[in-house]
């Protein structure tokens, strides 16, 4: 199937969405650029949902979808003086031949053709509060229609979200997402191998002013473009040592020791596609046996969720089987005292666990590194759980996994210094992260061309 045709399918999807819904619709735009400071932009990055429907890259655009099926493309005009300097546009003539839409108009014709569009339909669609300011340019589109209602034309009645519509589509991935996020998860294992290797090395080989956390950066960022993607999928986290501790961490400068831990959570963006993937190793090459310990743990953890990743378990299954591991072994170390605490059911009920793991095993992954899709279960009724702080409310059952859907394994252990903390693990923190693709049988892990086992890593580390 030509890419074309993908995007093509998508916009069907989308119009018989519409057309099932009542009729209308639905309009989108593409991302802002946004200035980093005086005339220089940040790298531009297009918006997930009008990409998932164009492929089309180019700042300023917008898609319109008709229910009856009809399509209409806003791009930038062919411009000789500005593309000598940011750029060849496609430029409307050429987009129907390009992209596979009905029609294409200037982004200059918007506020023209837009009314003209919007009148008598239904009801209009776009995605509500993801772009500053479009609500209210829908109600200048829509005060032009309300204008010409003694002329004729009616004005929609309704607004809708759109996004429920795309993020439902969204959650379950095609084969030409799968294929991307595969290649994308291929280049962040090589890339992590890289930087762990690189890390032993440049202890082995010492230079001046010491291994940084900017130093195996680099070595990320080096292979992720020199594979083709276009950026990281999120800021990249290497943590040295106690940094681990701290989950939303950067890459700074902090100096990595041999005898202690790195962090690494980083993932490239590829073909608009993300990959996540956490590793923990040491510097140098070896584990000392308490850092090993409670490493263990955390693979066994997130082997018992890998298990629990399959069509028909539930969205938080894979949380629960990593949690009674980890709560499990908070006990077995020391670390919860089981005089105080009680048995593993007993950590599970009164949430003494989140003093050592306190986020959550999984979220949805795909075109954003945090991606959309419904958490719970569509039309299923709430019923009585407990919230992030154990405290009791009403909440929809979990989504039932299904094949398709693409999602993030990622337990931890993150020991901050303590009274009643065995000084042994003090200042160690872990996470293990893979990607995983729901599969008709239980889960692929997209992203295991780095290994977890702590022996394998050991091994990769030595040269
Ligand atoms: N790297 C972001 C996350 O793991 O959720
Ligand atoms: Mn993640
Ligand atoms: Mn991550």
């Amino acid at each position: 199937m030509s890419t074309t045709t993908i995007y093509q399918k998508r916009r069907a999807a989308v119009a018989r969405a519409l057309k099932a819904a009542g009729g209308g619709i639905a309009l989108l735009p593409t991302a802002r650029e946004y200035p980093r400071n005086r005339d220089t932009d940040f790298p531009y990055r297009h918006d997930s949902y009008f990409y998932y429907l164009t492929g089309f890259d180019e700042p300023e655009s917008w898609l319109v979808i008709d229910a009856s099926g009809k399509t209409t493309l806003f791009c930038r005009p062919k411009d000789l003086e500005r593309e000598i300097w940011d750029g060849i546009r496609l430029g409307p003539k050429a987009a129907p031949g390009r992209l596979g839409v009905d029609a294409a108009f200037s982004t200059e014709a918007l506020d023209t053709q837009m009314p003209a569009l919007l009148a008598n339909r239904k009801s209009v669609w776009f995605p509500f509060a993801t772009h500053e300011g479009l609500d209210s340019r829908v109600d200048g589109w829509l005060d032009k229609v309300r204008a010409r209602v003694r002329l004729g034309d009616e004005c929609p009645q309704s607004h809708n979200d759109l996004c429920g519509v795309l993020d439902e589509m969204r959650l379950f991935k095609d084969g030409h997402e799968i294929a991307i996020l595969r290649r994308a998860g291929k280049i962040s294992a090589g890339a992590h191998v890289r930087a762990m290797q690189t890390s032993a090395a440049m202890l082995r080989n010492p230079v001046k002013g010491g291994l940084r956390e900017y130093h195996l950066e680099a070595e990320l960022l080096h292979e992720f473009r020199r594979h083709g993607s276009q950026f990281p999928a999120y800021t990249s986290i290497v943590a040295a040592g106690a940094n681990a501790c701290v989950l939303h961490y950067r890459a700074g400068d902090a100096e990595l020791k041999a005898g202690e831990l790195c962090l690494i959570d980083a993932g490239c963006e590829l073909d608009g596609y993300a990959s996540d993937i956490t590793r923990t190793f040491p510097a140098g090459g070896t584990f000392t046996p308490a850092q090993r310990r409670l490493y263990d743990i955390v693979v066994q953890a997130q082997y018992a969720a890998v298990k629990a990743t399959k069509p028909g378990k539930r969205f938080n299954d894979p949380h629960e089987a990593a949690l009674r591991v980890l709560a499990q072994g908070m006990l077995d170390t020391g670390l919860l005292a089981k005089a105080k605490h009680g048995k593993v059911d007993d950590v599970l009920e009164s949430g003494a666990y989140r003093q050592f793991y306190m986020h959550r095993t999984s979220h949805w992954m795909g075109m954003d590194v945090h991606d959309c899709g419904d958490y719970t279960e569509p039309g299923s009724k709430p019923r009585p759980d407990k919230d992030a702080m154990g405290q009791p409310i009403m909440r929809k059952p979990s989504r039932i996994l299904r094949p398709g859907m693409v999602m993030t394994i990622e337990p931890g252990l993150y020991v901050r210094p303590g009274k009643n903390v065995p000084k042994e693990f003090w200042n160690i923190g872990i996470r293990i992260e893979d990607d995983a693709l729901v599969t008709a049988k239980g889960c692929e892990l997209m992203t295991r061309g780095v290994p977890v086992d702590g022996d394998e890593i050991e091994r990769l580390m030595v040269g």
